[in-house]
């Protein structure tokens, strides 16, 4: 009777198109916190993810709805981000959910990750009800929005509620639609429990806090749970939902999301997309859980303080039970000590850990400049995978390096299709097609190396377009290309951390960029510090940090002190970034200066 009444749903849209200010306004109208505790984006909870105003975590609450028919309904509703670095936090929401609500910008019409967002809602069978949001601004054009929903996405374009999150227009209609809309969950609520954990967080005090979706049966305080994955079994000490803070519940049942505790203190015994069961009277078979998801990017990360190794594997360790994308190694590295060699999803994934790590971790770190992962056929007839450019094999040990290649979707006005080609060609793009869309949009298709897009395509494809262009890729496969490892040297000696893999065609060209770049970044020490570029035994650039003379801060001893002061700190804080590297000081833009350059 209870499970009639749950609705569990998910928003997805792409990037902007005002997810969270929806989520905000839905949480308004069913009182689920009061105005007066009402800040923007209540569901981004991670202080990095107010300050860039994204959405990187999911996030569940469960609301009150009194409906029109008289009835109060349990809504779960799960955020979900937009950015195309993510999408796999998407997949897991929409995993415990039977809807989506599909905002589309009505200024902006349907986008690349609209698109790859629906994609994985129809893949899980889910109902989707259209949201064309932002219908205050003076640019919404609902109209064409509609056609591109019938027309791009094969919904109805007249079902699509009409919407502004920011002016408070559509939301009851949203949830009138989520209840008439929406199926309720229907597990068994008598069946032997199955519960799929869609995230975890470590808690000092009560250990692994599972946040789960109850497929079937029910689970209460006291009863034994045992982790299908593993047969570990753990004692319930508390269930409950997130509303949005822990309320403690008796019990959670089949068409419940929420959060279990277990005092599980082990962090590697509890995995997303493992499902949960009764270790008295367990499940046949386990639910399907999580593909794999692999990661695109690998760099090296570092603590500035060598001490601080075993702390940065703890943090790690913690991080990755809530971030199952995340993945790490041991790594030596001859310039920077002891550390992790990282895979991430993309650059914003890498970013985002690199600062969870040191604000939830208050640690400094030193990360390498990101690499793909590169197949090596040796001359021995073996095959092997370097993630590390650092590891690449001796030019004589090898027949043929393979780069991973993405086919990129990229949609944009007509006007500018121009533009987007000439910087799919320098990337070293193989143009497949070209899709109209509509009359006024079309999508490119390029089949394109990953290691090029990665770093700033994205920034490119905006500043060219104005904004317009939006894309979308998948990791279609490996290719033969001519490429090359360069070496930097400092003072003479090659900086492992510093190697990359580069096509041959720009070798020189980058070689110069990343030598003028690294004398740019690395300041001047007490003696003169030669940098070169290497390929092999051969140098390809080179550039001379001359030596100091007198103290720079001694510059500024004029002036106000206001601006002293600013400059001090932001030396000093420079400073903690500083890793000495054989003799010489460097600083972490130095090692990203490899990306910057191209
Ligand atoms: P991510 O969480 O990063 O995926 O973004 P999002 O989709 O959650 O978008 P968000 O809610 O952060 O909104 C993006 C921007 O659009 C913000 O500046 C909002 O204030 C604005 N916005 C959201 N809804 C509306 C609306 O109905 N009208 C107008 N004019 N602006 C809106």
């Amino acid at each position: 009777e209870r499970q009639r009444h749950i609705r569990n749903f998910s928003i997805i849209a792409h990037i902007d198109h005002g997810k969270s200010t929806l989520a905000d306004r839905i949480l308004e109208m069913t009182d689920t916190i009061a105005k007066r505790d009402m800040q923007a984006q209540v569901l981004d909870d991670m202080a990095l993810e107010r300050e860039r105003g994204i959405t990187i975590k999911l996030n569940a609450v469960e609301l009150h709805y009194k409906a029109k028919d008289g009835q109060t309904y349990i809504f779960h509703l799960i955020d979900t981000p937009g950015h195309v670095d993510f999408t796999y936090e998407v997949s897991r929401s929409l995993a415990a959910c039977e809807g989506a609500l599909l905002v589309v910008d009505a200024a902006q019409g349907v986008e690349a990750q609209t698109l790859a967002n629906v994609y994985l809602a129809v893949d899980d069978d889910l109902e989707i009800v259209p949201v064309i949001n932002k219908i205050d601004l003076p640019s919404a054009q609902p109209d064409v929005v509609k056609e591109e929903i019938e027309e791009m996405i094969g919904l109805d374009g007249d079902d699509a509620i009409l919407a502004s999150a920011k002016a408070g227009i559509g939301i009851e209609e949203i949830l009138e639609r989520v209840v008439s809309d929406i199926p309720a969950p229907k597990g068994d609520v008598e069946a032997p429990l199955k519960a799929l954990i869609f995230d975890s967080v470590y808690d000092s005090y009560r250990g692994v806090v599972l946040n789960v979706r109850i497929e079937e049966g029910a689970v209460q305080v006291g009863d034994m749970i045992e982790l299908m994955s593993n047969g570990k079994k753990f004692e319930v000490t508390e269930v409950g939902v997130m509303s949005p803070k822990a309320v403690k519940r008796d019990y959670l049942m089949a068409g419940d999301v929420g959060y279990i505790t277990a005092s599980i203190k082990t962090i590697q015994d509890t995995r997303v997309g493992d499902t949960v069961t009764n270790a008295d009277r367990p499940a046949e078979k386990a639910l399907e859980g999580y593909r794999k998801i692999t990661p695109m990017v690998y760099a090296g990360v570092f603590p500035t303080d060598n001490a601080k190794f075993n702390d940065l594997r703890d943090a790690l360790e913690k991080l990755q039970l809530n971030d199952a994308a995340l993945e790490f190694e041991p790594e030596t590295s001859k310039a920077l000590g002891f550390g992790f060699r990282c895979g991430f999803l993309g650059l914003l994934h890498m970013d985002v850990v690199q600062e969870r790590l040191e604000r939830e971790f208050n640690l400094d770190l030193i990360m390498t400049a990101p690499s793909v992962d590169y197949h090596v056929k040796k001359t021995d007839g073996t095959e092997i995978t370097v993630e590390n450019p650092a590891e690449m094999p001796d030019v004589s040990e090898i027949r043929e390096i393979s780069e991973p290649y993405v086919k990129a979707n990229i949609m944009v006005p007509n006007d500018y299709v121009g533009p987007v080609m000439e910087l799919a060609q320098r990337k070293r793009g193989e143009f497949v097609t070209m899709d109209y869309l509509d009359k006024y949009r079309v999508n490119v298709i390029y089949n394109l190396p990953l290691s090029e897009i990665i770093y700033d395509f994205f920034d490119d494809l905006k500043s060219n377009t104005k904004g317009y262009a939006s894309l979308d890729y998948e990791i279609t496969g490996y290719r033969p290309s001519d490429l090359v490892k360069m070496d930097i040297l400092l003072n003479g000696d090659p900086v492992d951390a510093l190697s990359t893999i580069v096509h041959k065609e720009f070798a020189y060209d980058r070689g110069r960029g990343v030598v003028s770049k690294l004398k740019e970044t690395i300041p001047r020490q007490n003696f003169e510090v030669p940098i070169q570029a290497a390929i092999g035994t051969k140098i390809i650039s080179r550039a001379t940090i001359r030596a100091y003379r007198k103290d720079v801060t001694a510059r500024i001893h004029t002036g106000d002190p206001d601006r002293r002061a600013k400059l001090l700190d932001k030396q000093k804080r420079g400073k903690k970034r500083m890793k000495a590297v054989g003799s010489v000081e460097v600083p972490q833009e130095a090692f990203m200066s490899l990306l910057e350059v191209n």
